[in-house]
């Protein structure tokens, strides 16, 4: 069922697990995503890039297939469909699209044109039902063309972006989009304190950049507030791994194996393997 994505991470706060945001890429990403959640009820935030977007044919049409696949595949559990670092045009587009859940990343802007915008689609996305994740501080290396230097998120900007009724709040504490490089100083957890402790107990935080983190800085984070991980990459690399397997093996060659529905399957499981494993590790098994 597709839902907004208050309630569930509301839900892993009390709860002390987080909600996975798997970003989806195509329609057998989506059915990978789906499938796995199902299969370990777990909720699910299926991230959605402005870039993801343009290449499933713009927003209406990822609306409309999570939509139908959702109810094709019977799923069960609850589905928040999420605008991930939305632009704010973006954010509009989702919105009138049918989304249920946006996040507007205005990080890069300076804090009180950040604040501003922040607040005009606070009440655009309340008023349309969905949930609205913020960001301050952005977040290091590249989310499809969007570039953040890694920077840790000030406490008092927090603060302020909190306090205009945001449902989830992304801060930087030093996690970087993509493979994290070999010199990597690892997660900020004085940050990640500091900004609960200026916050306040009740506003789930957001972890982005999942792919890669030591499983111990994970759990860490989550006992610290982390309510909702996001993981792109490593889908990607299992996916990629899968497929070039498959290729190398020459089983593209044997029978009909070039038929897409046969060359995809590989990393199509493979989507789902991971995902269930970040499950286990998120703890959001048997939530649903
Ligand atoms: P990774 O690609 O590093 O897993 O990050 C995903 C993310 O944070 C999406 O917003």
């Amino acid at each position: 069922m597709l839902v907004n994505a208050k309630e569930m991470l509301d839900k892993a706060l009390a709860g002390h697990y987080a909600v996975p945001q798997f970003n989806i890429n195509d329609l057998e990403w989506t059915k990978s995503v789906l499938l796995a959640c199902e299969e370990m009820k777990s909720p699910v935030i299926l991230g959605v890039s402005e870039g993801a977007g343009k290449y499933m044919t713009g927003f209406k049409t990822v609306a409309a297939m999570v939509r139908e696949m959702d109810k094709s595949l019977g799923i069960t559990v609850p589905v928040a469909l999420h605008l991930d670092h939305g632009t704010y045009e973006g954010s509009y587009k989702c919105i009138e699209a049918g989304f249920t859940s946006i996040m507007f990343d205005g990080s890069h802007y300076e804090i009180d044109e950040n604040v501003a915008k922040t607040t005009e689609l606070v009440a655009a996305a309340h008023k349309a039902g969905l949930s609205i994740e913020a960001e301050v501080g952005s977040i290091g290396g590249e989310e499809d063309g969007v570039i953040g230097m890694g920077e840790c998120a000030d406490p008092e900007e927090c603060k302020r972006i909190a306090d205009l009724g945001v449902d989830f709040l992304a801060a930087g504490i030093g996690n970087i989009h993509g493979i994290y490089p070999e010199n990597w100083q690892g997660l900020s957890f004085d940050t990640l304190a500091a900004i609960k402790e200026k916050i306040g107990a009740a506003l789930p935080l957001v972890l982005h950049g999942g792919s890669g983190i030591p499983e111990d800085q994970i759990r860490k984070a989550i006992s610290l507030g982390v309510s909702k991980i996001n993981v792109n990459t490593e889908l990607q690399l299992v996916f990629a791994r899968a497929t070039r397997e498959y290729i190398e093996a020459g089983n593209d060659r044997k029978g009909k194996g070039y038929d897409p529905r046969k060359l995809l399957k590989p990393g199509a499981d493979a989507i789902i393997e991971e995902c269930k494993n970040k499950i286990r590790l998120f703890g959001s098994d048997n939530k649903a």
